[in-house]
Order: C-alpha cells, then sequence, then structure tokens
C-alpha cells in the first residue's frame, strides 16, 4: 500500500475556494489540500499535468480533484475539462468529484430522506426551486428512481430548460416543467404530489401553509435561512410529523449530508479512476445514509 500523504486540488470557480469544502475535505482525512480559487476551465490543462505527472501510476490513487464554487455551470465545464486532461491509457488519471454550492450532496441526502418513507419508482413529486443547481439535481435524481417529476419555477420557460437539461441526462425521465409563481400556479403544480421538495433561494418562501395540498406525504425543505422554504416544517426537523405530513428540514438532511459529503471525499482516495458527479455520489450516498 502507497503511504504517501493524500493530497485533494480544490478547483473553486469563485474567487476564494470555499471554506466550507475545505474544512469538509480536512475532516475527511485529507493531508495535503492544494486549494485553487477563480478556476477557469483554460486553466485546468496546467493544474492537472501538476497532479497526473507528479506521481506514478501506483500512487496515484493518493492524489485526487475535487470541483466547487457557487456556479454548478461553470464546475461542470470545470470538470469536462479534468477529464478530457487525464490520460487513462496509460494510467495517468486522478479520481475527481464535483458538488459546486454542494449541489450533489445535497440533492442526495433529499432523495435519500424521501426514499425512507415513499417509494420512489413512480412516485408524484415536485420540486420547488427547481432551476436552482440543488434543485436539478433533486429532480434529476428523483427522475432516474423512476419518479413522476414536476420541476417548478416562476417561470415556466426556466422549469421547461430545466427539464430539457434532465432529458438529456436521463432518457427516460417523466419530468414537467410547472409555473409555481402565483398561488393559483402553485395550487395546480401540487394538485395529486405526495411528495414535495423545496429548493428554493435562501430566505424565499416556496410552500406557505395556506397553499399546501393534502395529498402531500413527504414534505422536505433545504432552505435553512429564515423565513424557510416550506412554512410549519421547522429547521431541525427529521422524519417528524406534524399535521399527518412527514417533515424535513434543512438541518435535519444536512447531517446526510455532511456524511455523504465526507465520506465521498474519502471514496476518492481508493482509487484513481472515479469521476463523481450526480448519480455517482447518489449511488454511494446508499451505503452510508
Ligand atoms: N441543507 C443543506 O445541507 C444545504 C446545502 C446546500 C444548499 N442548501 C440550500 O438549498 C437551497 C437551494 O440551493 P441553490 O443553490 O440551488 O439555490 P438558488 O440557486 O439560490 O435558488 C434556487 C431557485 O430558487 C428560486 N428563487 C430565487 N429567489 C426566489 C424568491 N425570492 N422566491 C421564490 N423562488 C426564488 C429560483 O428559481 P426560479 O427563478 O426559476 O423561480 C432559483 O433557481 C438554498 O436554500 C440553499 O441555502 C442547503
Amino acid at each position: 500500500m502507497s503511504d504517501k500523504p493524500r493530497i485533494l486540488i480544490q478547483l473553486d470557480t469563485d474567487a476564494h475556494p470555499s471554506v466550507f469544502d475545505r474544512v469538509v475535505a480536512v475532516d475527511a482525512g485529507v493531508e495535503q489540500l492544494f486549494s485553487y480559487g477563480g478556476v477557469k476551465p483554460e486553466h485546468v490543462q496546467g493544474l492537472i499535468h501538476g497532479a497526473m505527472f507528479t506521481r506514478g501510476p501506483k500512487d496515484l490513487h493518493r492524489t485526487a480533484v475535487f470541483v466547487g464554487g457557487s456556479d454548478v455551470s461553470a464546475g461542470e465545464l470545470v470538470l469536462a475539462e479534468v477529464r478530457k486532461t487525464l490520460l487513462p491509457k496509460w494510467g495517468l488519471q486522478v479520481s475527481v468529484m464535483l458538488d459546486s454550492n454542494g449541489c450533489n450532496t445535497t440533492a442526495a441526502a433529499a432523495v435519500r430522506a424521501a426514499s425512507r418513507h415513499l417509494n420512489l419508482q413512480g412516485v408524484a413529486a415536485l420540486v420547488l426551486g427547481g432551476t436552482g443547481p440543488v434543485g436539478q439535481r433533486v429532480a434529476r435524481l428523483l427522475a432516474l428512481e423512476g419518479g413522476d417529476v414536476r420541476v417548478g419555477s416562476r417561470q415556466a420557460a426556466r422549469s421547461e430548460a430545466a427539464c430539457e437539461t434532465i432529458r438529456r441526462r436521463v432518457p427516460n425521465a417523466l419530468v414537467s416543467g410547472v409555473a409555481t409563481g402565483s398561488g393559483e400556479e402553485l395550487a395546480t403544480a401540487l394538485d395529486g404530489r405526495s411528495l414535495v421538495i423545496a429548493a428554493g433561494a435562501a430566505g424565499a418562501v416556496l410552500l406557505p401553509k395556506q397553499a399546501r395540498s393534502a395529498a402531500i406525504t413527504v414534505a422536505i425543505d433545504l432552505n435553512a435561512v429564515p423565513p424557510l422554504g416550506i412554512e410549519g416544517i421547522e429547521m431541525g426537523d427529521k422524519g417528524k410529523e406534524r399535521d399527518g405530513t412527514i417533515g424535513y428540514g434543512a438541518l435535519g438532511v444536512g447531517d446526510a449530508k455532511m456524511k455523504i459529503h465526507k465520506a465521498a471525499i474519502a471514496q476518492l482516495f481508493a482509487r484513481n479512476d472515479q469521476v463523481f458527479d450526480a448519480e455517482e455520489i447518489y449511488e454511494f450516498a446508499k451505503s452510508v445514509s
């Protein structure tokens, strides 16, 4: 076994590499953390050459890459460039994980929470704030599980665009875009939905109490900044039943998110050929949460 220190190379698309991601890396057992901010696709080749031409193939599982930052689209471009630069044919590759804005680990934790109470195959779900980085991942994972997923947005065109992106990743996805901007639109979007996951912006109420439909069995809110996203679900709720609905708040999901994030980072060092994006992190989450 190699005893080289575990090095994590953090490629962050924001000017300042995320402190949150850095703390989690240290807590996950990373021994050396090289953090780069303001990373754009054109910077990637040089950075990855430094990672893969220094240690031989037998030690490259002790080097890994984490792509983060607040902009998931920018992170996706950086991830694509990392993959393009690696040379698997010669064993010159390192494992890489994308979790811009915590999108993949948070979505995995939320969908795992839902799966504890509902059979996700065919589940009638509504993702509020479904156009954001976290909401898109939540909708994608629910679609992957065979759910019938409505993707909510204040603007119908944005929700349709989000569905199109999901269909490209999950070919048979049963997803449809719905407008949720007005009370009437929200009521239509909620009709018959047994699962609601709110992934709206911090501090925005997406589901007021009076708009709740009786069909909702499980409601999960990911917003941790008051006012909360689903009125009547408390931040710390974790599978708590209130008025006939099982609820999770952001902190209730956050425990599992942290567990998945840390375990995924540790897992990066098991091999040098892994790519962790939404589906892989979700699959992995099944063994740890
Ligand atoms: N619990 C955890 O561990 C954890 C980890 C990471 C993130 N989070 C939380 O997860 C949530 C989603 O994160 P994100 O980065 O995907 O969020 P985001 O991009 O800031 O917002 C998601 C969506 O919310 C909608 N929105 C924005 N402002 C709104 C307003 N004033 N009223 C209603 N809707 C509004 C927008 O959709 P439209 O414009 O299309 O309507 C936007 O695409 C956030 O609350 C974040 O703090 C939690």
